[in-house]
């Protein structure tokens, strides 16, 4: 079967995304994104409870991002509908008494959403995936250990598709020259022998030494030092690193770039610290990460085109080089394996909406 270039956010619509870090929607408070080309509006009501939903006004098409929550209501801006945690219209000032077929009417469209390790989660198609049952977020339990600090990194947006942030998220040859300011000061440009598996559920993970960065000028900190480095990658888009230090301390971090549109995305990411480790305060770390995923951002903006052809023909994916770019292989291949899987037993068309 041939992959269209479409099909990716047709089947991503089926699976859990992040669209907010949970700190950035208190109470009260309303935010817009866009999530695989679809617009959004995010609530978060008094009570706490969540809403996701098309942020066009049933009325008027007025976009309720621009309204309020008052009184456990959200309230558009333009004629003063109302509308509850469950998208339910309670009211239409204009009209004295509203005939319960036109407040029917005027629910609003919503989204399945979630909140889970310090992010909010949407997921537009409620259908489940291919294994028939629905996606689910993948367990990392060292996010919810209240013993492992847990630093939120702030909402990253790339001018680049989701595929070229996992690409550089899994590369392991970038270092001495993109990263040349910070982590890479004196990596070894050479590949380190990567131990790369492929997973019952169609991930895959990659094991490898990953060497101390020693450099004249100064002495390596904790953060360069030699460690044991594990990238794991939940399709389609879930990326983890663990770092396992040789004084038993570990890091693991996170990194999931939510598509908005085809050519851009927006990283969620953050970063679970073991407990007492040596190194770094856990804002200072956050503090480093930052310059890093800046340096990652410039990269990914700047290749061309914005995003990796789903399909290897014609040079699609580029010039890989073994053993080098082994895992942006690996990525692809699987990654084209698990959308024709989804892809077969029921087609593209199960939109839910
Ligand atoms: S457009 Fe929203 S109330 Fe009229
Ligand atoms: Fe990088």
């Amino acid at each position: 079967m041939h992959l269209t270039e479409d099909l990716p956010f047709l089947i991503l619509r089926r699976t859990w995304q992040p669209v907010a870090n949970s700190a950035d929607l208190p109470p009260g408070r309303l935010l817009g994104y866009t999530l695989l080309d679809t617009p959004l509006l995010l609530a978060r009501f008094a009570d706490g409870r969540l809403l996701a939903a098309d942020p066009a006004c049933p009325h008027k098409g007025a976009k309720l991002t621009a309204g309020c929550i008052r009184n456990g209501e959200l309230v558009c801006a333009y004629h003063g509908w109302r509308f509850d945690a469950a998208g339910a219209c309670q009211s239409i000032p204009s009209l004295v008494d509203a005939h319960p077929d036109k407040l029917a009417l005027s629910h609003l469209h919503t989204y399945a959403i979630q909140e889970r390790y310090g992010l909010i989660w949407v997921k537009l198609d409620p259908a489940p995936l291919a294994d028939g049952q629905p996606h689910e977020l993948p367990a990392v339990p060292e996010f919810e250990d209240p013993n492992w600090s847990y630093v939120m990194g702030p909402p990253t947006p790339f001018a680049a598709g989701w595929r070229r942030e996992v690409e550089n998220y899994l590369d392991m040859t970038h270092f001495a020259f993109a990263h040349a300011d910070t982590l890479g000061k004196a990596a070894d440009y050479r590949v380190p022998p990567m131990d790369i598996r492929t997973l019952p559920d169609g991930g895959f993970q990659m094991d490898a030494p990953f060497p101390a960065l020693d450099t004249p000028h100064e002495p390596p900190g904790k953060l360069q030092s030699a460690h044991h480095r594990r990238q794991r990658c939940h399709l389609p888009n879930f990326t983890t690193i663990r770092q396992s230090f040789a004084d038993g301390d570990e890091r693991v971090l996170v990194h999931i770039p939510s598509p908005n549109t085809r050519e851009s995305c927006t990283v969620f990411w953050s970063l679970a610290i073991s407990p007492g480790f040596r190194g770094p305060p856990p804002a200072a770390q956050m503090e480093f990460a930052i310059k890093v995923l800046d340096e990652d951002r410039r990269m990914c903006e700047n290749q061309v085109p914005a995003e990796v052809p789903i399909n290897p023909a014609r040079g699609g994916w580029g010039v890989l080089v073994m053993p080098g770019d082994t895992l942006a292989n690996t990525f692809q291949k699987q990654l084209r394996r698990w959308l024709l899987a989804e892809a077969a037993p029921q087609g593209p068309a199960g939109d839910g909406r």
